[in-house]
């Protein structure tokens, strides 16, 4: 995919459980070379570890339900104060309640905004709407690389060898969550605590939906549509 170097601000990517955030914010990192801050994929790694975050955060992952907002402030406002950040990132699971994004916008104001042109770097918010009954399928179907995190599935995008990651042969795995009792749980969360984020920022005037039911590739064609007409209104502000 070619990579374009102009810096490009914020990208938050809102859906529900399978939704193919993951997937395309992959995508877009890839394309823009931006980091993807998957808040669900940085609370795992600190289960896996073991640290105290992961101490308090396993049992909670495990039912399915989220994550207390005050346990993901410190862990999201140190990620994005890396370097790496600077010219923009996409981020895959933040925010998730309304508090998150009111403090979001609030860290985005105070830390990044600063050395940046604020209106050439609002978020893109874009929410990636899928087909209730198509969410459970794909997520019972999903399986993903412990090596270099790609994500697969065996109906939509299975591997070329059962169960072997294409790019590093390493064995897939299950995702933790992705039991039918949990999912259910995940995609309640979402309903209750997670769709207000969409009213907050459409009331802003900054949200996109795009249509998630379709092939990989065709989402992966609306967000860029999307995230480039984003960059003609920059560009043509400035
Ligand atoms: P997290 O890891 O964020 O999980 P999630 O939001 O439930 O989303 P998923 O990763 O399951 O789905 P996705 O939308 O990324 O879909 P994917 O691209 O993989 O969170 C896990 C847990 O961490 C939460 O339950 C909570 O406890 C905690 N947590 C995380 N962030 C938190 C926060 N901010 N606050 C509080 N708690 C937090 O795709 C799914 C499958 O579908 C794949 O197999 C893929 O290949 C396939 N697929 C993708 N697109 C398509 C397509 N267009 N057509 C067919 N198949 C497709």
């Amino acid at each position: 995919m070619e990579r374009i170097e102009r810096g490009i601000g914020p990208i938050i990517l809102l859906g529900p459980p399978g939704a193919g955030k993951g997937t395309q914010a992959q995508r877009i990192a890839e394309r823009y070379g931006i980091p993807q801050i998957s808040t669900g994929d940085i609370l795992r790694e600190h289960v896996q570890r073991g640290t105290d975050l992961g101490a308090q955060a396993k049992d909670i992952m495990a039912r399915g339900e989220l994550v207390p907002d005050e346990l993901i402030y410190g862990m999201v406002a140190s990620r994005l104060r890396h370097a790496d950040c600077e010219r923009g990132f996409v981020l895959d699971g933040f925010p998730r309640t309304p508090a998150q994004a009111g403090w979001l916008d609030a860290f985005l104001e105070h830390e990044f905004f600063e050395n940046q042109h604020r209106e050439q770097c609002l978020p893109i918010v874009i929410r990636i709407d899928v087909d209730y009954n198509q969410l459970l399928r794909r997520l019972t179907g999903r399986r993903s690389c412990p090596t270099c995190g790609r994500i697969y599935n065996i109906y939509s995008q299975p591997p070329q060898v059962p169960e072997v990651c294409d790019d590093d042969s390493s064995r897939l795995v299950i995702r933790n969550d992705d039991r039918e009792e949990v999912i259910r749980e995940r995609l309640n969360a979402y309903e209750l605590q997670t769709k207000p984020v969409a009213e907050y920022y459409d009331s802003k005037r900054r949200l996109v939906s795009v249509n998630g039911d379709l092939p990989v590739d065709k989402v992966t064609a609306q967000i860029m549509r999307v995230i480039e007409d984003h960059r003609a209104d920059a560009a043509n502000l400035s």
